[in-house]
């Protein structure tokens, strides 16, 4: 509930030493990112912080991609201050120092009116999938099809294609990625068709971000990663046009939530070879 903003709140720049505040927000708001989630995503990135006496009561982060797009997510107002114009300064904030870019943000219900006041326009939902696989069938493989282990040396190639699926040059965020994570390919025709990985996110594991063809192509990668993993806890956000929330609904990851895709800015153009059938995180895309 609103207490009213009494004192004055500053706003800076969010470092490591902040994060255990920021964490308990996140908590707060029953989000369920660890403090290492947000410690990777500042790896990343970079945050505005808003203090008002000593207390961290807001946050927001951003992540460019090249000089043309950036990403805004994390933005989460403390509840017994919020409606009071906190989220718009720190938006203000964060779009000031991402500049001329296209922005990027996966809004909840709460957030909407916010973006659209600062001009940001739907584009599509993306559709939080969670939950463990105990039957994962095996995945029909078309001919000179097969999904193996990423190998390092296939990372540069994994980039480029993520830069097709996606229209961003967001090569810096999956090398980081793959620093981490495991990391499979499908492989057509002796060909890097797409990729998945597969790394420690909030109440266990998340499948993302997963490129693909098609979608027999993305069920392929992802049932490698439910299939090594049945009975474990996996999160996957995956976009409306991808066709996969039936799937995933019945291999036992119901949807939880919904978010609505937002764009600010010219709509970055993706390629038609490969697409995006699981975001990193509703943060980064
Ligand atoms: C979304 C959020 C950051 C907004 O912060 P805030 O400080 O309350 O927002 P502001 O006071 O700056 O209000 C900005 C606009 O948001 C809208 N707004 C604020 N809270 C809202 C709510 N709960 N529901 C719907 N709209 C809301 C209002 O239209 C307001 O516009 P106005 O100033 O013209 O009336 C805050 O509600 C929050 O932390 N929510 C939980 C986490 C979350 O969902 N974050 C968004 C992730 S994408």
């Amino acid at each position: 509930m609103a207490t009213g903003l009494k004192k004055a709140v500053q706003l800076r720049a969010m470092g490591p030493d902040d994060l255990s505040a920021a964490y308990e927000l996140s908590r707060e708001q029953q989000w369920p990112h660890r403090e290492k989630d947000w410690d990777r995503m500042l790896d990343l990135g970079q945050g505005v912080i808003a203090e008002s006496e000593g207390r961290i009561v807001g946050t927001t982060m951003w992540w460019t991609f090249g000089e043309d797009v950036a990403s805004i997510g994390m933005v989460i107002v403390s509840k017994d201050v919020q409606g009071q114009g906190l989220g718009r300064q720190l938006m203000n904030a964060a779009l000031e120092q991402i500049g001329e870019r296209t922005v990027l943000l996966n809004a909840t219900a709460e957030g909407l009116n916010l973006y659209r006041a600062l001009g940001f326009e739907t584009v599509s939902s993306v559709y939080q999938h969670q939950g463990a696989a105990f039957s994962v069938p095996i995945p029909e493989l078309i001919p000179n099809e097969r999904v193996a282990p990423m190998k390092a040396g296939e990372i540069s190639d994994i980039v480029e294609l993520d830069r097709h699926a996606t229209g961003l040059n967001r090569g810096r965020a999956v090398e980081y990625l793959c620093s981490y994570t495991q990391g499979v390919v499908l492989n057509r025709d002796g060909n890097q068709a797409g990729y998945a990985l597969f790394r420690r996110f909030g109440r266990g594991y998340a499948i993302g971000p997963t490129v693909a063809p098609d979608i027999g192509g993305a069920k392929a990668l992802i049932s490698h990663w439910l299939g090594s993993n049945a009975g474990m806890f996996c999160r996957l956000d995956v976009p409306d046009d991808s066709g996969l929330s039936g799937w995933l609904d019945e291999m036992g990851l119901p949807c939880v939530g919904r978010v609505t895709r937002m764009c600010r800015g010219t709509a970055p153009q993706a390629g038609v070879l490969a697409r995006t059938f699981s975001l990193i995180n509703q943060a980064l895309g």
